[in-house]
């Protein structure tokens, strides 16, 4: 079996070299040539799809938003659940709805539902028994669905610290709140993966979300610090609500044509709902409850922080 590398460079001449066969093309046998040129076809094949997608595919705004942030950014995500193509003519708008129909991005908007029906249902439970909502956010992007869960409880008594890397996202988010009229939230930048500022968050939390950002990295040893952080901040018995993506069908085409904020290739990593739900626990938490889309892509779960005996 040949290695097949994530990304391949498509330049001509780096084709063959980079299948992993050291071999010349004369002492091959004709099976590795075979597996070496459909590579090389791949390779062509998502290389051009690449030049697409910076060229015609700038006509979608959608695309331009990546491009400039990153697909896997808050700032992608949000375009993304307003679900609303944008273009000056006929041709780029249509180019937008077939960006936002993207299977992966269909997913993503159930998964908006899915997590903004598990956060008011937890709002509504700490309410019943009389403790006001601290949420924290520590991956938020604008955070629309913490924002909307906000707006449609009016009534309660909600505060939400939403923090992100991307200081952009946050901005976009500041405005977003102020649109939505929305001013019991803050804004701060913060790292997901850094246990002792996550342990020191001060309001302690009773709500913590983790949305879209551990199926960003590959490294279970930072989920698990991330998720030790907030095991330590919230309450006890509060709730951690974290999503998770099994599969994809569309991981390979992501990675090779879609970039990330930093220009690197945007490479998903899926974990089995055993995998994640592992590492949950073994930070002291205890699952409650879970729903997946209906394309089986993404699930969105909630657990609680286990009582101190
Ligand atoms: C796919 S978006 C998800 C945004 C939002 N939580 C949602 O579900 O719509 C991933 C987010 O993770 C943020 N992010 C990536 N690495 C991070 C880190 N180390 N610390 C905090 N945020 C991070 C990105 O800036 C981006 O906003």
């Amino acid at each position: 079996m040949l290695p097949v590398p994530v990304v391949l460079d498509a330049r001509p001449g780096n084709l063959l070299k980079q299948t992993g066969c050291e071999r010349s093309k004369e002492s091959c046998s004709k099976q590795c040539l075979r597996a070496r040129i459909m590579m090389a076809a791949q390779a062509a094949y998502y290389s051009s799809l690449r030049g697409l997608l910076k060229s015609v595919g700038r006509m979608s705004k959608g695309v331009r938003i990546g491009l400039q942030y990153g697909f896997d950014s808050g700032e992608s995500l949000d375009y993304v659940y307003e679900d609303v193509a944008h273009g000056k003519t006929v041709l780029s708008r249509q180019l937008d709805r077939f960006y936002l129909n993207a299977i992966g991005w269909q997913a993503m908007r159930e998964r908006r539902v899915n997590l903004q029906k598990a956060l008011r249902e937890t709002v509504l439970l700490q309410n019943y028994y009389k403790e006001p909502s601290r949420i924290v956010d520590i991956a938020s992007g604008p955070s629309r669905y913490v924002l909307s869960t906000i707006v449609g409880l009016p009534e309660l008594n909600i505060i939400a610290q939403l923090r992100d890397m991307d200081d952009d996202g946050l901005e976009q988010g500041r405005n977003l709140a102020q649109r939505m009229n929305v001013s019991n939230v803050e804004y701060v930048h913060g790292d997901a993966f850094d246990e002792q500022s996550l342990s020191e968050l001060d309001p302690r939390p009773n709500i913590a979300i983790a949305s879209g950002v551990y199926e960003l990295f590959s490294d279970n040893k930072l989920i698990a610090s991330s998720l030790r952080g907030l095991s330590k901040s919230l309450c006890d018995g509060g709730y951690l609500v974290y999503t998770n993506q099994p599969s994809h069908p569309q991981l390979e085409l992501i990675a090779r044509v879609l970039t990330k904020r930093n220009g690197n290739p945007w490479e998903m990593r899926c974990r089995t709902q055993s995998e994640i739900d592992s590492l949950v626990e073994a930070s002291g938490f205890e699952k409650v409850s879970m729903v997946e889309d209906s394309l089986g892509i993404s699930t969105v779960s909630v657990a609680r922080k286990k009582r101190a005996a």
